[in-house]
């Protein structure tokens, strides 16, 4: 059986993290110069039946037996044997590598699933679509999150910019995904700048304060959530409509009203702040908050080169403020 390797890229949330748990719509891009790569190759030295996983970024190296139920990895893997109707593996070791920093809302634990299951299917001769592939990531979601929304697994299982929204119980097409996925027509490309807080951050407890939040005032917070969502097709509009400059009115809205949320800290406000300082048209935490990244809008100027020289300001105003990693991307059609 040959050797097969898939990737799978980082993300950003551009608009409506937490409030797209509620069913409200969010807009997600790739980065792709940051990603997760799973290697799987048959164990000729393995006994009969044995899966491994090497994956020293989390410094795991066990077999699929010795790996508990909950384990998103061993789920990975078990799901994709189960949706394969695989009842006996072939003997193979899976590596899974990864430069997508860990627990700061870049999706590293869905990268890693969907590169994992790519390569694994094809291993198996039985090559994923992007639908199942999807599919089979948020259901390892649930594990790493609690109640996802899915659009981690869906920005990167199709590594395009999206416009997601979940349906909410009750709404969810019989037998189809429970979401609304739609490319995000990106007219005119525009850059952001990501900057790290170094802080590490589980999604997971952050949406888990807001349900609680929500339960004990859920007018207060669903007037927010409706708010976030306005912007979010707001925003949508102005991306297919190649007018990316006035999106950093709308980010530092957002920003606001994650704020209201309680989910930002005061480490993501004084990156925001320090990058608005900086020359941003906009910036807002990106991802579950409390930690781990931010975004900024390099103002869009038409010429690439004098973008580049934009982003360059932004980044040493990030790094002066203390951001312990920045990142500039474009955000480009698919
Ligand atoms: O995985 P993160 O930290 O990028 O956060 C995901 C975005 C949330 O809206 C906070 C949760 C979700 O499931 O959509």
């Amino acid at each position: 059986m040959p050797d097969f390797s898939a990737y799978a890229p980082a993300k950003v949330i551009l608009f409506g993290e937490h409030a797209v748990v509620y069913g409200q719509p969010a807009l997600a891009a790739p980065v792709l110069q940051m990603r997760a790569r799973a290697h799987v190759s048959a164990g000729l030295s393995l006994p009969p039946g044995t899966v491994r996983i090497e994956a020293p970024v989390l410094n795991l190296s066990a077999s699929l037996a010795d790996l508990p139920e909950q384990d998103p990895l061993g789920a990975a893997i078990r799901l994709t044997f189960a949706h394969l109707n695989v009842t006996q593996p072939p003997a193979c070791t899976i590596y899974i590598t990864s430069n997508i920093p860990m627990a700061a809302g870049l999706g590293s634990g869905a990268a890693a699933s969907v590169a994992m299951i790519r390569a694994l299917s094809a291993f198996l001769g039985k090559p994923l679509s992007d639908d199942d592939v999807c599919a089979l990531t948020f259901e390892v979601e649930k594990l790493h999150h609690g109640t996802p929304s899915g659009v981690d697994n869906t920005v990167i299982a199709y590594a395009k910019p999206v416009y997601f929204e979940k349906s909410l119980p009750g709404d969810a097409p019989a037998g189809g995904l429970p979401v609304q996925m739609e490319m995000l027509g990106v007219a005119v490309p525009f850059t952001l700048v990501i900057g790290d807080t170094g802080i590490a951050s589980s999604t997971k407890t952050v949406v888990g304060a807001v349900r609680t939040a929500w339960q004990s005032r859920p007018r207060q917070y669903e007037e927010i959530f409706a708010q976030i969502g306005t912007l979010v097709r707001a925003a949508r509009v102005m991306i297919e409509n190649g007018t990316p400059h006035a999106l950093g009115t709308l980010m530092n809205t957002n920003h606001i009203l994650l704020q209201q949320l309680d989910v930002s800290c005061p480490e993501l406000d004084n990156l925001v702040e320090a990058a608005l300082n900086g020359g941003a048209l906009g910036a807002k935490l990106s991802g579950g908050g409390r930690g781990g990244n931010m975004i900024a809008l390099v103002p869009p100027s038409g010429n690439a080169e004098h973008d580049q020289q934009s982003a360059a300001e932004i980044v040493n105003a990030l790094r002066s403020a203390g951001a312990v990693k920045t990142l500039v991307t474009t955000i480009a059609p698919a």
